[in-house]
């Protein structure tokens, strides 16, 4: 730990959760040993994360959380002791880095050393930072500035970048956010580009993808748009893609091309910008009909389902991007990691009319659900959610939200912090409730991490938790694979 995060964690008061940003440069891999409970016999396969594992590179921090370098964890259940392993994707840029012990490249906060020169027309490296997917025989870590880096599925070992040969060209960009389309089983993803040129220059576009369960992208088209989106999830249900292009948006981008600013820097919420929502058919990838709603942003969603002639979308509402100012700094002493609202919209096909309700007024983020159920009604959620416990700088507990819209939660420890809980199902049922919610909490009194396992039907205490030898910096995303 740092100076500084000691001394925060010598204090009476509990302590924040910057511990949890200090690097994990270390690979490691060995069974666990500290199993308190029972680990469910029915928990079968391998929970992947993906997030920044370091922050700070030969001693100097990144200008922005989302410029820390990808670094995959994963927990393997197989009946007997449950084993773990981390390890970094070796892009270009961890490489360099590692070796120069130094910045090397811009980010999307970060500035490369060097000045004007150094920065001029280089747009950020792909850190691979953000989520992972199995799918098609390929185990993906992602970033939306970048494409895919496939790994191997056993060791972590990185195999390359993936451009699902060669379907992915050029400056083509892939979202970390893709859905596995429950009935066809394809993996629909989606990346914000540029379409020709036209009067105005060059034309936005959401480039849409379909990869088949042979893993071959074998569809695709762009999606006109009117400006370049900040578009970071989307939702899927059975015959639909839905995408909320937010009030977020990018500013001055000729001062980024020029190398004064950083992207992170430009973007801002513009409070005077209506929120556009686009429906897409999965089947042509062509727009079904679009809707103008009041500014606001929609950053995670939860679960999407066909109702009559609406499509029901739920997800997590924010009318600002102030989180934007924690992200660029995140070693600042009060740096606080703040969630959002969780609102359903509902959006009439037929008629264009589109309205929303709140779901829960709690402050949560991350909400993710068993992705078996993608395009049902009638789900249960689950999510981060942060409380006044004491020791609210991170996420400080997990939340469901029933079918019925109840809320049950678990407030960490104070002093503990955790993110997206994410869904394991049993491997001998197919029932929601009798699957799992999988937790990577960060103990900051002890500067070391544990994974939480709860029953999806009762998430009031953990039934089991293992403790990991080190802590695992805050992660963003995970996926449940249970081959
Ligand atoms: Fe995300």
């Amino acid at each position: 730990m740092s100076e500084a995060t000691q001394a925060t964690a010598d204090s009476n008061l509990p302590p924040s959760c910057a511990g949890g940003l200090e690097n994990l440069d270390d690979e490691h891999s060995y069974y666990i040993d500290d199993i308190r409970g029972e680990v469910p016999s029915d928990l079968r396969g391998t929970f992947y994360r993906n997030g920044p594992g370091r922050q700070r590179i030969g001693g100097e921090p990144y200008g922005h959380w989302f410029d820390g370098d990808g670094m995959l964890c994963a927990f393997t259940f197989t009946g007997e002791r449950p084993h773990f392993r981390n390890r970094y994707v070796r892009t270009p840029k961890y490489i360099d880095e590692t070796r120069e012990q130094s910045i090397r490249y811009r980010g999307f906060g970060t500035q490369k050393p060097g000045g004007l020169l150094a920065n001029i027309g280089r747009m950020p490296a792909n850190p691979a930072n953000t989520n992972t997917i199995e799918h098609g025989g390929r185990l993906l870590a992602l970033n939306e500035g970048g494409k895919p880096w496939q790994l191997q599925p056993g060791d972590l070992s990185t195999v390359g970048e993936c451009t699902f040969d060669g379907a992915l060209t050029g400056n083509e960009v892939f979202s970390a956010h893709g859905k596995v389309h429950p009935r066809s089983g394809d993996y629909i993803n989606f990346g914000a580009g540029m379409n020709g040129f036209g009067l105005k220059g060059p034309k936005p576009c959401l480039n849409v993808y379909r990869i088949n369960t042979n893993g071959s992208l074998y569809k695709q088209r762009a999606v006109a748009l009117d400006s370049f989106p900040f578009c970071h999830d989307f939702v899927i249900t059975d015959r639909f893609a839905v995408f909320f292009i937010n009030s977020i948006v990018f500013g001055d981008m000729l001062s980024v091309l020029a190398g004064f600013k950083t992207i992170s820097d430009v973007v801002h919420f513009d409070s005077d910008r209506a929120m556009k929502v686009i429906v897409v058919d999965l089947e042509t990838l062509e727009t079904k009909r679009e809707f103008s709603m009041p500014p606001g942003a929609m950053i995670h969603f939860g679960n999407a389902w066909e109702q009559g002639d609406e499509i029901i979308v739920d997800g997590m509402f924010t009318d600002n991007f102030e989180a934007n100012e924690t992200l660029a700094d995140v070693f600042k002493p009060d740096a606080r990691f703040g969630g959002g609202e969780f609102r359903r919209y509902f959006l009439n096909l037929a008629s264009g009319q589109a309205r929303d309700e709140i779901i829960s007024d709690l402050e949560m983020e991350f909400p993710t659900f068993d992705t078996r159920r993608t395009g049902d009604a009638g789900q249960a959620t689950f999510a981060a959610c942060s409380v006044d416990n004491g020791a609210n700088s991170f996420f400080n507990g997990i939340v469901c939200v029933d079918p019925n819209d109840n809320t049950s939660s678990h407030i960490l420890t104070p002093g503990s912090y955790a993110s997206e809980p994410l869904y394991a199902p049993s491997t001998t049922s197919d029932k929601t409730a009798d699957g799992y919610l999988l937790e990577v909490v960060y103990d900051a009194r002890k500067h070391l991490s544990e994974l939480q396992i709860f029953s999806a039907a009762d998430i009031s205490a953990p039934r089991c938790v293992l403790g990991l030898k080190h802590h695992v910096p805050h992660q963003f995303h995970g996926f449940f694979s249970a081959s």
